[in-house]
């Protein structure tokens, strides 16, 4: 798909274009933190953040968000720090943050509710995970989608350009349209978009796709997910109102014309092996793995989500351990999990079972001074990430679903040494692209750990030939090319609206 594409500078929408681009997330871009007498705003982790971030820095662009962290909404020249980290008293905001308030009641029935113990777990194919039976969910989900698109049509002119990101904000479109025809509207979502048999379960499915047709552009990660909310539409929409045009992606509706598209979101790769070529982090990493006795280091990174697959790799490292005992003392692995969700239930009882999943196998293969798993519960930094994605020599990042998992494009561009193995999961949407992994089906748990053995016994040429494949994917179609080819698209689909 992207063969031919060259790589994108960071260019991203000419300055002479009018309006601004305007951001609609549920997370804020940056947090409000305390240390001691300091006060510090510290810029949120992930792709989302890092890729738009500059982009409205020079745009002098708006971020609609909700109250939780912009508690203080200033517009400012003169930013040039791109650090993660900026100092309160020296620096203020880069652009205009909008906050969105909630009520904490909207945040249990919208965000707990609704979003994640719905959307969310139904949108990733765990329908036993979802909550059909709370009857606040919906209203509320409703009312702060209003919320979102008040704000929008409040704070934005008809020359913005507004960019709504992810399922917590899926009526958002429309209901901004209701009020403003002529807006340029788009929406990208950053998990999958399930096949129609899963999808249709969804009460409410037909108000969702019309909340979401509300758009001019709708992206996904992949085409398959693409594919699927065209048939989702086709087939749940009445037929008098509805067109498909498949060969062009694109769906009219009331009149108008919405065009869809995958576009697979990545990592900043130039960054990260910025970073990684430092002596700083070169010493950091070089002491970590000192630490570490095994010949051999595995890693995962994931937020603690039942998503992610992370017992069915503990399931697959106690196989591998009982079929290969002669790894035991030479293979380490290294499992982090950040903190995620805490207050839904099925979140909960995933930290457990995996806390006792990790004691189990330690309490098997443990010899004196070595554990085959390291666990980690808690946030890291991108660098200390880095770090460990550095030292690994074989990176298993296994989801039983992800819409698309930027781990996995983080160890690649990390590896600028073309050392390492990335075993993917083929239910990742980054399986659709980093094809030179080993990939792994997650609900086979004997054929990981047969694949872990393969993998560290790869030949080095192989191995490199490998790394450097996946690292000119990466680093071809980084986080740049993402938003410059989604803000291309938006541009044609209004331009031919
Ligand atoms: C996924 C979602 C994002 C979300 C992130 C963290 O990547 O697609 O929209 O922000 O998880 O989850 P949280 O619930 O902490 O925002």
């Amino acid at each position: 798909m992207h063969e031919n594409t060259p790589s994108i500078s960071t260019s991203v929408i000419t300055s002479e274009q009018a309006g601004r681009l305007v951001i609609v997330s549920n997370r804020e871009p940056y947090t409000i933190q305390t240390h001691g007498n300091e006060i510090r705003i510290e810029r949120m982790p992930g792709g989302l953040v890092s890729a738009l971030d500059p982009v409205l820095r020079r745009r002098h662009g708006l971020w609609i968000c909700w109250e939780d962290a912009s508690k203080k909404s200033v517009e400012l020249e003169d930013v040039a720090s791109d650090e993660d980290s900026i100092d309160w008293d020296k620096i203020q905001l880069p652009y205009q943050i909008q906050p969105v308030p909630l009520t904490q009641q909207e945040i249990n029935h919208y965000y707990y509710g609704y979003a994640n113990t719905r959307l969310w777990p139904l949108f990733h194919y765990f329908i036993s995970h979802c909550n059909f039976f709370d009857e606040q969910d919906w209203p509320s989900y409703v009312t702060a989608n209003q919320k979102f698109a008040d704000a929008v049509v409040t704070h934005t002119t008809s020359e913005d350009w507004i960019w709504i990101q992810d399922y917590h904000l899926l009526l958002v479109p429309e209901l901004v349209r209701q009020q403003r025809p002529q807006h340029k509207i788009s929406l990208f979502l950053h998990i999958p978009f399930p096949a129609l048999e899963v999808f249709k379960i969804l009460p409410k499915r037909d108000v969702i796709l019309r909340g979401m047709l509300g758009s001019d552009l709708i992206g996904f990660h992949i085409p398959d997910y693409g594919h699927y909310f065209l048939e989702a539409v086709e087939r749940l929409l009445p037929d008098t109102e509805v067109r498909i045009d498949r060969q062009n992606q694109r769906i009219v509706y009331q009149g108008r014309v919405i065009q869809v598209g995958a576009f697979p979101i990545s990592v900043d790769a130039q960054k990260i092996a910025a970073l990684v070529s430092t002596p700083r982090l070169q010493k950091q990493a070089k002491r970590l793995r000192d630490n570490y006795p095994s010949k051999y280091i595995g890693v995962r990174v994931d937020r603690l989500d039942y998503t992610k697959g992370i017992l069915e790799n503990l399931e697959a490292l106690k196989l591998f351990f009982q079929k290969y005992p002669e790894y035991i003392q030479k293979f380490s692995f290294i499992q982090i999990a950040c903190p995620t969700r805490t207050a839904v239930p099925a979140y909960q009882r995933m930290r457990e079972e995996v806390e006792q999943a990790v004691g189990r196998i330690n309490g098997l293969f443990s010899r004196d001074n070595w554990v085959p798993i390291h666990y980690f519960y808690r946030r890291f930094s991108l660098e200390d990430v880095l770090t460990y994605l550095m030292i690994a020599d074989v990176a298993m990042i296994t989801p039983l679903r992800d819409g698309m998992n930027l781990v996995a494009k983080e160890y690649c561009a990390a590896k600028v040494d073309l050392s390492g193995i990335l075993m993917l999961s083929e239910f990742t949407g980054a399986a659709y692209e980093l094809k030179e992994a080993f990939m792994i089906n997650p609900f086979y748990i004997e054929e990981m750990a047969d694949s872990l053995h393969r993998a560290l016994n790869l030949p080095a040429e192989v191995r490199q030939q490998k790394m450097q494949a996946l690292r000119r994917t990466v680093c071809n179609h980084d986080i740049h090319h993402w938003v410059q080819s989604f803000v291309d698209a938006f541009q044609n689909a209004v331009n031919h609206r």
